[in-house]
Protein backbone atom coordinates (compact mmCIF):
# COMPACT_ATOMS: atom_id res chain seq x y z
CA UNK A 1 0.00 0.00 0.00
CA UNK A 2 1.32 3.56 -0.57
CA UNK A 3 2.55 5.84 2.39
CA UNK A 4 -0.31 7.60 4.30
CA UNK A 5 -2.95 4.57 3.44
CA UNK A 6 -6.14 3.61 5.29
CA UNK A 7 -6.26 0.00 7.13
CA UNK A 8 -10.24 -0.36 6.08
CA UNK A 9 -12.57 1.88 5.95
CA UNK A 10 -15.75 0.78 7.58
CA UNK A 11 -19.44 0.82 4.63
CA UNK A 12 -23.03 0.74 4.92
CA UNK A 13 -25.79 -0.48 2.74
CA UNK A 14 -28.01 1.64 4.49
CA UNK A 15 -28.75 4.95 2.17
CA UNK A 16 -29.76 6.80 5.04
CA UNK A 17 -26.38 6.52 6.78
CA UNK A 18 -24.30 8.06 4.71
CA UNK A 19 -23.45 11.28 6.02
CA UNK A 20 -23.67 13.12 9.13
CA UNK A 21 -25.74 15.80 10.88
CA UNK A 22 -25.05 19.39 9.87
CA UNK A 23 -23.37 21.47 12.69
CA UNK A 24 -23.20 25.25 12.35
CA UNK A 25 -19.12 24.73 12.16
CA UNK A 26 -19.58 22.41 8.99
CA UNK A 27 -22.17 24.90 7.77
CA UNK A 28 -19.55 28.03 8.39
CA UNK A 29 -16.85 25.79 7.28
CA UNK A 30 -18.44 25.63 3.35
CA UNK A 31 -20.17 28.90 3.70
CA UNK A 32 -16.58 30.68 3.50
CA UNK A 33 -15.12 30.35 0.39
CA UNK A 34 -18.37 31.44 -1.09
CA UNK A 35 -16.77 34.98 -0.42
CA UNK A 36 -14.87 34.51 -3.75
CA UNK A 37 -18.22 35.70 -5.26
CA UNK A 38 -17.19 39.09 -4.27
CA UNK A 39 -14.04 38.84 -6.72
CA UNK A 40 -16.27 38.14 -9.71
CA UNK A 41 -19.05 40.25 -9.04
CA UNK A 42 -16.98 43.55 -8.46
CA UNK A 43 -14.13 42.64 -10.85
CA UNK A 44 -16.75 42.29 -13.64
CA UNK A 45 -19.15 45.46 -12.58
CA UNK A 46 -16.07 48.08 -11.38
CA UNK A 47 -14.76 48.85 -15.05
CA UNK A 48 -18.09 49.32 -15.93
CA UNK A 49 -18.03 52.57 -14.02
CA UNK A 50 -14.84 53.31 -14.22
CA UNK A 51 -15.03 53.42 -18.21
CA UNK A 52 -17.27 56.65 -17.48
CA UNK A 53 -14.74 58.80 -15.25
CA UNK A 54 -13.87 61.89 -16.71
CA UNK A 55 -10.20 61.36 -15.27
CA UNK A 56 -9.85 57.67 -16.81
CA UNK A 57 -11.07 59.13 -20.34
CA UNK A 58 -8.84 61.82 -20.19
CA UNK A 59 -5.76 59.82 -19.19
CA UNK A 60 -6.51 56.89 -21.61
CA UNK A 61 -7.57 59.02 -24.80
CA UNK A 62 -5.76 63.04 -24.25
CA UNK A 63 -8.72 63.87 -25.59
CA UNK A 64 -10.19 67.90 -23.56
CA UNK A 65 -12.13 68.21 -21.14
CA UNK A 66 -15.78 69.19 -21.90
CA UNK A 67 -16.60 73.31 -21.31
CA UNK A 68 -18.83 73.69 -18.57
CA UNK A 69 -22.08 73.19 -20.34
CA UNK A 70 -21.20 70.82 -22.83
CA UNK A 71 -23.77 70.25 -25.82
CA UNK A 72 -24.85 66.21 -26.25
CA UNK A 73 -22.18 65.94 -29.17
CA UNK A 74 -19.65 67.24 -26.36
CA UNK A 75 -20.77 64.54 -24.19
CA UNK A 76 -20.81 61.82 -26.78
CA UNK A 77 -17.34 62.81 -27.90
CA UNK A 78 -15.61 62.72 -25.00
CA UNK A 79 -15.43 58.87 -24.36
CA UNK A 80 -13.70 56.14 -24.61
CA UNK A 81 -13.30 54.82 -28.32
CA UNK A 82 -14.83 51.60 -29.64
CA UNK A 83 -11.87 49.22 -29.65
CA UNK A 84 -10.25 50.80 -26.94
CA UNK A 85 -13.33 50.35 -24.55
CA UNK A 86 -14.11 46.84 -25.71
CA UNK A 87 -10.44 46.15 -25.38
CA UNK A 88 -10.55 47.23 -21.84
CA UNK A 89 -13.53 45.33 -20.85
CA UNK A 90 -13.20 41.85 -22.99
CA UNK A 91 -9.90 41.47 -22.08
CA UNK A 92 -10.99 40.30 -18.52
CA UNK A 93 -13.43 37.57 -20.19
CA UNK A 94 -9.86 36.22 -21.92
CA UNK A 95 -8.35 35.78 -18.84
CA UNK A 96 -11.00 34.46 -17.02
CA UNK A 97 -11.97 31.78 -20.10
CA UNK A 98 -8.39 30.58 -20.19
CA UNK A 99 -8.04 30.58 -16.41
CA UNK A 100 -10.96 28.54 -15.44
CA UNK A 101 -10.32 25.84 -18.35
CA UNK A 102 -6.48 25.45 -17.09
CA UNK A 103 -8.32 25.75 -12.84
CA UNK A 104 -9.07 22.32 -13.31
CA UNK A 105 -5.99 20.38 -14.27
CA UNK A 106 -4.46 22.61 -11.68
CA UNK A 107 -7.19 21.46 -8.72
CA UNK A 108 -6.30 17.76 -9.36
CA UNK A 109 -2.78 18.45 -9.33
CA UNK A 110 -1.97 21.10 -6.11
CA UNK A 111 -5.71 20.26 -4.71
CA UNK A 112 -8.69 22.65 -4.67
CA UNK A 113 -7.53 24.97 -1.73
CA UNK A 114 -3.93 25.62 -2.91
CA UNK A 115 -5.55 26.15 -6.70
CA UNK A 116 -7.82 29.05 -4.88
CA UNK A 117 -5.01 30.12 -3.06
CA UNK A 118 -2.82 30.18 -6.41
CA UNK A 119 -5.43 31.96 -8.09
CA UNK A 120 -5.67 35.18 -5.47
CA UNK A 121 -1.49 34.99 -5.64
CA UNK A 122 -2.00 35.30 -9.07
CA UNK A 123 -4.81 38.09 -9.10
CA UNK A 124 -3.37 40.20 -6.70
CA UNK A 125 -0.16 40.76 -9.26
CA UNK A 126 -2.96 41.47 -12.01
CA UNK A 127 -4.53 43.96 -9.57
CA UNK A 128 -1.20 45.34 -8.52
CA UNK A 129 -0.18 45.81 -12.53
CA UNK A 130 -3.65 47.24 -13.11
CA UNK A 131 -3.25 49.76 -9.99
CA UNK A 132 -0.07 50.95 -10.99
CA UNK A 133 -1.30 51.94 -14.41
CA UNK A 134 -1.25 55.07 -16.14
CA UNK A 135 -1.89 54.37 -19.79
CA UNK A 136 -3.90 51.45 -21.66
CA UNK A 137 -0.86 48.70 -21.61
CA UNK A 138 -0.44 47.86 -18.40
CA UNK A 139 -3.79 48.20 -17.85
CA UNK A 140 -4.85 45.41 -20.02
CA UNK A 141 -1.72 43.21 -18.98
CA UNK A 142 -3.02 43.74 -15.33
CA UNK A 143 -6.40 42.99 -16.50
CA UNK A 144 -5.53 39.70 -18.66
CA UNK A 145 -3.44 38.02 -15.63
CA UNK A 146 -6.54 39.18 -12.99
CA UNK A 147 -8.53 37.92 -15.12
CA UNK A 148 -6.73 34.84 -14.91
CA UNK A 149 -7.10 34.62 -11.07
CA UNK A 150 -10.52 35.16 -11.19
CA UNK A 151 -11.01 32.10 -13.44
CA UNK A 152 -9.32 29.92 -11.18
CA UNK A 153 -10.84 31.18 -7.88
CA UNK A 154 -14.42 31.33 -10.36
CA UNK A 155 -14.14 27.34 -11.34
CA UNK A 156 -12.61 25.95 -8.61
CA UNK A 157 -15.07 27.80 -5.70
CA UNK A 158 -17.98 25.84 -7.12
CA UNK A 159 -15.88 22.76 -7.19
CA UNK A 160 -14.54 23.10 -3.44
CA UNK A 161 -17.85 23.77 -1.95
CA UNK A 162 -19.75 21.14 -4.12
CA UNK A 163 -17.65 18.87 -3.07
CA UNK A 164 -17.20 19.44 0.84
CA UNK A 165 -20.72 20.54 1.30
CA UNK A 166 -23.27 18.10 3.38
CA UNK A 167 -25.85 17.39 0.71
CA UNK A 168 -28.71 18.81 2.31
CA UNK A 169 -27.33 22.05 2.20
CA UNK A 170 -25.23 22.36 -0.78
CA UNK A 171 -27.43 24.05 -3.00
CA UNK A 172 -27.79 27.01 0.09
CA UNK A 173 -24.07 27.02 0.06
CA UNK A 174 -23.23 26.96 -3.32
CA UNK A 175 -26.44 29.49 -3.87
CA UNK A 176 -24.55 31.74 -1.08
CA UNK A 177 -21.51 31.92 -3.72
CA UNK A 178 -23.94 33.99 -6.19
CA UNK A 179 -25.25 36.01 -3.12
CA UNK A 180 -22.02 37.29 -2.91
CA UNK A 181 -21.47 38.11 -6.88
CA UNK A 182 -24.31 40.65 -5.98
CA UNK A 183 -22.69 42.21 -3.46
CA UNK A 184 -19.15 42.29 -5.57
CA UNK A 185 -21.42 44.00 -8.14
CA UNK A 186 -23.19 46.56 -5.43
CA UNK A 187 -19.83 47.28 -3.74
CA UNK A 188 -18.14 47.90 -7.30
CA UNK A 189 -21.46 50.47 -7.89
CA UNK A 190 -20.97 52.28 -4.82
CA UNK A 191 -17.15 52.65 -4.97
CA UNK A 192 -17.37 53.58 -8.50
CA UNK A 193 -20.14 56.04 -7.41
CA UNK A 194 -17.87 57.51 -4.56
CA UNK A 195 -14.94 58.16 -6.72
CA UNK A 196 -16.00 59.12 -10.04
CA UNK A 197 -15.85 62.41 -9.62
CA UNK A 198 -12.31 62.61 -8.39
CA UNK A 199 -9.88 65.03 -10.90
CA UNK A 200 -6.85 62.52 -9.97
CA UNK A 201 -5.30 58.68 -10.33
CA UNK A 202 -7.46 58.06 -7.13
CA UNK A 203 -10.62 58.05 -9.26
CA UNK A 204 -9.68 54.59 -11.07
CA UNK A 205 -6.94 53.58 -8.52
CA UNK A 206 -9.11 53.24 -5.65
CA UNK A 207 -11.89 50.70 -7.13
CA UNK A 208 -9.06 48.88 -8.32
CA UNK A 209 -7.03 48.55 -5.37
CA UNK A 210 -9.52 47.52 -3.13
CA UNK A 211 -9.78 44.43 -5.08
CA UNK A 212 -6.51 43.45 -3.08
CA UNK A 213 -8.77 43.05 0.35
CA UNK A 214 -10.54 40.48 -1.28
CA UNK A 215 -8.03 38.47 -2.24
CA UNK A 216 -6.39 38.58 0.62
CA UNK A 217 -9.10 37.84 3.26
CA UNK A 218 -10.15 34.87 0.81
CA UNK A 219 -6.72 33.84 0.42
CA UNK A 220 -5.72 33.81 4.09
CA UNK A 221 -9.03 32.47 5.55
CA UNK A 222 -8.82 29.48 3.09
CA UNK A 223 -5.37 28.57 4.05
CA UNK A 224 -6.94 27.20 7.58
CA UNK A 225 -9.73 25.14 5.93
CA UNK A 226 -9.33 21.34 4.91
CA UNK A 227 -8.88 20.74 1.31
CA UNK A 228 -11.80 18.63 -0.24
CA UNK A 229 -12.40 15.15 0.80
CA UNK A 230 -12.96 14.29 -2.77
CA UNK A 231 -10.08 15.58 -4.06
CA UNK A 232 -7.68 13.57 -1.53
CA UNK A 233 -9.78 10.24 -2.57
CA UNK A 234 -8.62 11.30 -6.23
CA UNK A 235 -5.04 11.46 -5.35
CA UNK A 236 -5.53 7.76 -3.57
CA UNK A 237 -4.52 9.63 0.21
CA UNK A 238 -7.64 8.63 2.11
CA UNK A 239 -6.07 9.32 5.18
CA UNK A 240 -6.41 12.51 4.50
CA UNK A 241 -9.37 12.31 3.07
CA UNK A 242 -10.95 10.80 6.32
CA UNK A 243 -9.18 13.52 8.13
CA UNK A 244 -11.00 16.60 5.76
CA UNK A 245 -14.38 14.81 6.07
CA UNK A 246 -13.91 15.05 10.00
CA UNK A 247 -13.24 18.50 10.21
CA UNK A 248 -15.98 19.16 7.79
CA UNK A 249 -18.29 16.75 9.38
CA UNK A 250 -17.63 18.55 13.24
CA UNK A 251 -16.91 14.17 13.94
CA UNK A 252 -14.44 12.48 14.81
CA UNK A 253 -12.28 10.24 12.31
CA UNK A 254 -13.44 6.88 13.21
CA UNK A 255 -17.16 7.87 13.86
CA UNK A 256 -19.38 5.75 11.64
CA UNK A 257 -20.29 8.71 9.39
CA UNK A 258 -16.87 9.63 8.23
CA UNK A 259 -16.37 6.32 7.58
CA UNK A 260 -19.66 5.95 5.50
CA UNK A 261 -19.52 8.96 3.88
CA UNK A 262 -15.58 8.05 2.46
CA UNK A 263 -16.24 4.67 1.90
CA UNK A 264 -19.02 6.09 -0.66
CA UNK A 265 -16.59 8.27 -1.94
CA UNK A 266 -14.00 5.85 -2.70
CA UNK A 267 -16.82 2.94 -4.01
CA UNK A 268 -18.29 5.53 -6.07
CA UNK A 269 -14.93 6.54 -8.39
CA UNK A 270 -13.68 2.98 -8.27
CA UNK A 271 -16.87 2.36 -10.05
CA UNK A 272 -16.23 5.32 -12.13
CA UNK A 273 -12.89 4.14 -13.13
CA UNK A 274 -14.00 1.09 -14.31
CA UNK A 275 -16.56 2.60 -16.42
CA UNK A 276 -14.06 4.94 -18.23
CA UNK A 277 -10.72 4.26 -17.32
CA UNK A 278 -8.09 7.08 -16.58
CA UNK A 279 -5.03 7.08 -19.45
CA UNK A 280 -2.48 9.57 -19.80
CA UNK A 281 -2.93 13.45 -19.37
CA UNK A 282 -4.93 13.96 -22.87
CA UNK A 283 -6.74 10.57 -22.80
CA UNK A 284 -8.25 11.89 -19.40
CA UNK A 285 -9.20 15.24 -20.89
CA UNK A 286 -10.64 13.05 -23.84
CA UNK A 287 -12.76 11.25 -21.06
CA UNK A 288 -14.86 14.42 -20.70
CA UNK A 289 -16.44 14.01 -23.78
CA UNK A 290 -17.33 10.08 -23.68
CA UNK A 291 -19.78 7.95 -23.71
CA UNK A 292 -22.23 9.57 -26.48
CA UNK A 293 -25.08 11.40 -26.97
CA UNK A 294 -27.74 9.18 -26.16
CA UNK A 295 -27.24 8.16 -22.49
CA UNK A 296 -28.03 11.52 -20.54
CA UNK A 297 -25.48 9.90 -18.04
CA UNK A 298 -22.64 9.89 -19.94
CA UNK A 299 -19.43 12.40 -19.78
CA UNK A 300 -20.47 13.73 -23.09
CA UNK A 301 -23.56 14.89 -22.00
CA UNK A 302 -23.26 15.99 -18.71
CA UNK A 303 -20.45 18.25 -20.16
CA UNK A 304 -22.84 19.44 -22.51
CA UNK A 305 -25.28 20.05 -19.59
CA UNK A 306 -22.38 22.25 -17.70
CA UNK A 307 -21.49 24.38 -20.27
CA UNK A 308 -24.95 25.05 -22.18
CA UNK A 309 -26.21 25.65 -18.31
CA UNK A 310 -24.02 28.25 -17.98
CA UNK A 311 -24.57 29.59 -21.92
CA UNK A 312 -28.08 29.94 -21.06
CA UNK A 313 -27.61 31.79 -17.97
CA UNK A 314 -25.93 34.57 -20.14
CA UNK A 315 -28.77 34.07 -22.79
CA UNK A 316 -31.35 34.99 -19.90
CA UNK A 317 -29.88 38.78 -21.10
CA UNK A 318 -29.26 39.56 -17.09
CA UNK A 319 -25.86 41.33 -17.90
CA UNK A 320 -27.98 43.68 -20.41
CA UNK A 321 -29.02 45.19 -16.99
CA UNK A 322 -26.00 45.32 -15.60
CA UNK A 323 -23.40 45.98 -18.24
CA UNK A 324 -26.12 48.31 -20.31
CA UNK A 325 -28.42 49.29 -17.79
CA UNK A 326 -27.80 52.67 -17.64
CA UNK A 327 -27.46 53.54 -21.52
CA UNK A 328 -30.97 51.68 -21.80
CA UNK A 329 -32.28 53.68 -19.22
CA UNK A 330 -31.10 56.85 -20.53
CA UNK A 331 -32.40 56.29 -23.69
CA UNK A 332 -35.93 55.29 -22.56
CA UNK A 333 -36.14 58.74 -21.68
CA UNK A 334 -38.43 60.36 -19.67
CA UNK A 335 -36.01 59.16 -16.37
CA UNK A 336 -34.51 61.87 -14.51
CA UNK A 337 -31.91 59.22 -13.14
CA UNK A 338 -30.39 56.48 -14.78
CA UNK A 339 -27.59 56.03 -12.36
CA UNK A 340 -30.16 55.50 -9.48
CA UNK A 341 -32.75 52.77 -11.54
CA UNK A 342 -29.10 51.03 -12.16
CA UNK A 343 -28.60 51.37 -8.28
CA UNK A 344 -32.19 50.09 -7.93
CA UNK A 345 -31.94 46.89 -10.17
CA UNK A 346 -28.54 45.77 -8.23
CA UNK A 347 -30.32 46.45 -5.25
CA UNK A 348 -33.10 43.86 -6.35
CA UNK A 349 -30.53 41.54 -7.14
CA UNK A 350 -28.58 41.41 -3.92
CA UNK A 351 -32.00 41.57 -1.93
CA UNK A 352 -33.35 38.72 -4.30
CA UNK A 353 -31.02 36.08 -4.35
CA UNK A 354 -31.15 34.59 -0.15
CA UNK A 355 -34.70 33.53 -1.39
CA UNK A 356 -33.26 30.72 -3.04
CA UNK A 357 -31.03 29.52 0.10
CA UNK A 358 -34.21 28.46 1.18
CA UNK A 359 -36.16 28.02 -2.11
CA UNK A 360 -33.46 25.64 -3.81
CA UNK A 361 -33.32 22.89 -0.99
CA UNK A 362 -37.49 23.10 -0.51
CA UNK A 363 -38.14 22.96 -4.42
CA UNK A 364 -35.14 21.81 -5.86
CA UNK A 365 -33.23 22.67 -9.23
CA UNK A 366 -35.25 22.12 -11.54
CA UNK A 367 -38.41 23.71 -10.73
CA UNK A 368 -36.74 26.66 -9.79
CA UNK A 369 -34.91 26.69 -12.58
CA UNK A 370 -38.04 25.82 -15.25
CA UNK A 371 -40.77 28.76 -13.37
CA UNK A 372 -37.55 31.17 -13.23
CA UNK A 373 -37.46 30.91 -16.96
CA UNK A 374 -41.05 31.65 -17.47
CA UNK A 375 -41.16 34.47 -15.09
CA UNK A 376 -38.02 35.94 -16.45
CA UNK A 377 -40.06 35.98 -20.49
CA UNK A 378 -42.97 37.18 -19.17
CA UNK A 379 -41.39 40.04 -17.82
CA UNK A 380 -38.98 40.35 -20.61
CA UNK A 381 -41.89 40.38 -23.38
CA UNK A 382 -44.03 42.65 -21.76
CA UNK A 383 -40.70 45.26 -20.82
CA UNK A 384 -40.74 44.94 -25.26
CA UNK A 385 -44.48 44.69 -26.24
CA UNK A 386 -44.72 47.77 -23.85
CA UNK A 387 -41.61 49.89 -25.19
CA UNK A 388 -42.29 49.69 -28.30
CA UNK A 389 -46.24 50.17 -28.25
CA UNK A 390 -46.52 52.92 -26.50
CA UNK A 391 -42.63 53.99 -24.99
CA UNK A 392 -42.68 57.37 -24.86
CA UNK A 393 -45.56 57.52 -22.60
CA UNK A 394 -44.19 58.40 -18.43
CA UNK A 395 -46.24 55.85 -16.68
CA UNK A 396 -45.44 52.97 -19.75
CA UNK A 397 -42.23 53.78 -18.84
CA UNK A 398 -42.16 53.18 -14.63
CA UNK A 399 -44.22 50.42 -15.61
CA UNK A 400 -41.14 48.95 -17.79
CA UNK A 401 -38.75 49.88 -15.04
CA UNK A 402 -41.05 47.85 -12.54
CA UNK A 403 -40.86 44.46 -14.62
CA UNK A 404 -37.42 44.67 -15.07
CA UNK A 405 -37.24 44.46 -11.37
CA UNK A 406 -39.20 41.90 -11.23
CA UNK A 407 -37.18 40.12 -14.11
CA UNK A 408 -33.98 40.34 -11.83
CA UNK A 409 -35.77 39.32 -9.11
CA UNK A 410 -36.54 35.78 -10.90
CA UNK A 411 -32.85 36.06 -12.38
CA UNK A 412 -31.54 36.07 -8.98
CA UNK A 413 -33.63 34.03 -7.10
CA UNK A 414 -33.67 30.93 -9.82
CA UNK A 415 -31.19 31.21 -12.83
CA UNK A 416 -28.84 33.04 -10.71
CA UNK A 417 -27.32 30.86 -8.44
CA UNK A 418 -29.43 27.25 -9.96
CA UNK A 419 -26.51 27.10 -13.04
CA UNK A 420 -23.63 27.44 -10.51
CA UNK A 421 -24.87 24.53 -8.12
CA UNK A 422 -26.11 23.00 -10.93
CA UNK A 423 -22.53 22.47 -12.37
CA UNK A 424 -21.03 21.63 -9.22
CA UNK A 425 -23.41 18.66 -9.01
CA UNK A 426 -23.31 16.40 -12.42
CA UNK A 427 -19.70 15.30 -13.08
CA UNK A 428 -18.54 12.34 -11.65
CA UNK A 429 -15.29 12.80 -9.76
CA UNK A 430 -12.75 11.36 -12.39
CA UNK A 431 -13.93 14.74 -14.63
CA UNK A 432 -15.38 16.57 -11.83
CA UNK A 433 -12.65 19.48 -11.56
CA UNK A 434 -12.55 19.85 -15.85
CA UNK A 435 -15.94 20.00 -15.99
CA UNK A 436 -16.65 22.44 -13.56
CA UNK A 437 -13.93 24.43 -15.16
CA UNK A 438 -15.00 23.88 -18.67
CA UNK A 439 -18.61 25.18 -17.84
CA UNK A 440 -17.24 28.20 -15.83
CA UNK A 441 -15.57 29.18 -18.94
CA UNK A 442 -18.74 28.68 -21.05
CA UNK A 443 -19.68 31.36 -18.34
CA UNK A 444 -17.18 34.03 -19.41
CA UNK A 445 -16.87 32.94 -23.19
CA UNK A 446 -21.04 34.09 -23.52
CA UNK A 447 -20.79 36.49 -20.90
CA UNK A 448 -17.99 38.46 -23.12
CA UNK A 449 -19.90 37.27 -26.91
CA UNK A 450 -22.93 39.17 -25.63
CA UNK A 451 -20.83 41.68 -24.14
CA UNK A 452 -19.20 42.71 -27.79
CA UNK A 453 -22.55 42.38 -29.30
CA UNK A 454 -24.64 44.35 -27.52
CA UNK A 455 -23.27 47.24 -28.33
CA UNK A 456 -24.44 46.89 -32.39
CA UNK A 457 -28.23 46.16 -31.00
CA UNK A 458 -28.41 48.74 -29.09
CA UNK A 459 -26.65 51.88 -30.39
CA UNK A 460 -28.14 54.69 -32.09
CA UNK A 461 -25.57 54.41 -34.94
CA UNK A 462 -26.41 50.63 -35.35
CA UNK A 463 -29.61 48.85 -35.31
CA UNK A 464 -30.76 50.66 -31.75
CA UNK A 465 -33.65 48.77 -31.18
CA UNK A 466 -34.33 50.02 -27.85
CA UNK A 467 -36.70 48.37 -25.77
CA UNK A 468 -37.70 45.94 -29.11
CA UNK A 469 -33.67 44.01 -27.81
CA UNK A 470 -36.19 42.71 -24.84
CA UNK A 471 -38.06 40.57 -27.88
CA UNK A 472 -34.70 38.90 -27.95
CA UNK A 473 -33.98 38.50 -24.34
CA UNK A 474 -37.44 37.01 -24.26
CA UNK A 475 -37.04 34.34 -27.13
CA UNK A 476 -34.09 33.58 -25.43
CA UNK A 477 -35.51 32.87 -22.35
CA UNK A 478 -38.03 31.09 -23.63
CA UNK A 479 -35.37 28.44 -24.93
CA UNK A 480 -33.71 28.40 -21.32
CA UNK A 481 -37.48 27.04 -20.39
CA UNK A 482 -37.66 24.86 -22.68
CA UNK A 483 -33.99 23.59 -22.12
CA UNK A 484 -34.79 23.29 -18.09
CA UNK A 485 -37.49 21.34 -18.96
CA UNK A 486 -36.17 18.61 -21.15
CA UNK A 487 -32.48 18.47 -20.04
CA UNK A 488 -32.14 19.43 -16.42
CA UNK A 489 -32.04 16.40 -13.82
CA UNK A 490 -33.03 17.08 -10.12
CA UNK A 491 -30.06 16.98 -8.07
CA UNK A 492 -31.59 18.57 -4.62
CA UNK A 493 -30.81 16.32 -1.45
CA UNK A 494 -28.44 13.56 -2.90
CA UNK A 495 -25.01 13.23 -2.19
CA UNK A 496 -22.50 14.24 -5.32
CA UNK A 497 -22.27 9.88 -5.69
CA UNK A 498 -25.92 9.54 -5.50
CA UNK A 499 -26.51 12.14 -7.96
CA UNK A 500 -23.99 9.85 -10.42
CA UNK A 501 -26.46 6.93 -9.81
CA UNK A 502 -29.69 8.89 -10.26
CA UNK A 503 -28.57 10.02 -13.70
CA UNK A 504 -27.81 6.77 -14.79
CA UNK A 505 -30.69 5.52 -14.05
CA UNK A 506 -33.38 8.43 -14.72
CA UNK A 507 -34.04 10.85 -17.30
CA UNK A 508 -33.93 14.69 -16.48
CA UNK A 509 -37.80 14.63 -16.00
CA UNK A 510 -38.31 11.31 -14.12
CA UNK A 511 -35.69 12.65 -12.37
CA UNK A 512 -36.88 14.40 -9.19
CA UNK A 513 -38.98 11.17 -8.09
CA UNK A 514 -35.78 8.73 -7.81
CA UNK A 515 -34.91 8.18 -4.22
CA UNK A 516 -31.41 6.41 -3.57
CA UNK A 517 -32.08 2.37 -2.81
CA UNK A 518 -28.66 0.93 -2.43
CA UNK A 519 -25.11 1.75 -1.71
CA UNK A 520 -21.90 2.12 -3.66
CA UNK A 521 -20.11 0.17 -1.11
CA UNK A 522 -22.67 -2.53 -1.13
CA UNK A 523 -22.60 -2.73 -5.02
CA UNK A 524 -19.14 -2.89 -5.22
CA UNK A 525 -18.23 -4.91 -2.34
CA UNK A 526 -18.24 -5.37 0.91
CA UNK A 527 -17.03 -7.58 3.55
CA UNK A 528 -18.55 -9.83 6.38
CA UNK A 529 -17.01 -7.21 8.67
CA UNK A 530 -18.99 -4.46 7.17
CA UNK A 531 -15.69 -3.10 5.73
CA UNK A 532 -15.35 -1.56 2.08
CA UNK A 533 -14.01 -4.41 -0.05
CA UNK A 534 -9.93 -4.21 0.92
CA UNK A 535 -9.37 -4.47 -3.11
CA UNK A 536 -11.65 -1.37 -3.65
CA UNK A 537 -9.65 0.95 -1.00
CA UNK A 538 -6.13 -0.73 -3.22
CA UNK A 539 -6.72 0.69 -6.00
CA UNK A 540 -8.42 3.56 -5.56
CA UNK A 541 -4.71 4.50 -3.43
CA UNK A 542 -2.86 3.16 -5.92
CA UNK A 543 -4.49 4.78 -8.81
CA UNK A 544 -4.60 8.36 -7.12
CA UNK A 545 -1.26 8.06 -6.46
CA UNK A 546 0.05 8.23 -9.91
CA UNK A 547 -2.22 10.50 -10.84
C1 LIG B 1 -23.73 35.59 -13.72
C2 LIG B 1 -23.14 36.91 -14.08
C3 LIG B 1 -24.09 38.01 -13.65
C4 LIG B 1 -24.43 37.87 -12.18
C5 LIG B 1 -25.50 38.84 -11.76
C6 LIG B 1 -23.97 35.54 -12.24
O1 LIG B 1 -24.47 34.29 -11.86
O2 LIG B 1 -22.90 34.53 -14.12
O3 LIG B 1 -22.85 36.98 -15.44
O4 LIG B 1 -23.51 39.27 -13.86
O5 LIG B 1 -24.88 36.56 -11.89
O6 LIG B 1 -25.83 38.69 -10.43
Amino acid sequence: MPGGALAEVSATNDVNKTEAPITWKAYFMCAFAAFGGIYFGYDSGYINGVKGMAYFIHQQTGKPYPGPNPSDEEKAAFALEAWRDSLITSILSAGTFFGAIIAGDVADFIGRRLTIIAGCTVFLIGVILQTASAGLGLLVAGRLIAGFGVGFVSAIIILYMSECSPKKIRGAVVSGYQFAITIGLLLAACVDYGTQNRMDTGSYRIPIALQMLWALFLGLGIAFLPDSPRYFVKRGKLDKAADSLARLRGQPVNSDYVQHELAEIVANHEYELQVVPQGTYWSSWANCFKGGLSKPSSNLRRTILGTSMQMMQQWTGVNFIFYFGTTFFTQLGTINNPFLISLITTLVNVCSTPISFWTIERFGRRPLLIWGALGMLICEFLVAIMGTVDGDNPATVRAMIAFICIYIFFFASTWGPGAWVVIGEIFPLPIRSRGVGLSTASNWLWNCIITVITPYLVNPDKAYLQAKVFFLWGALCTVCFVYAYLLVPETKGLSLEQVDKMMEETTPRTSSRWVPHTTFAAELGMTEKGTLAPEIVEDVERKGSVV
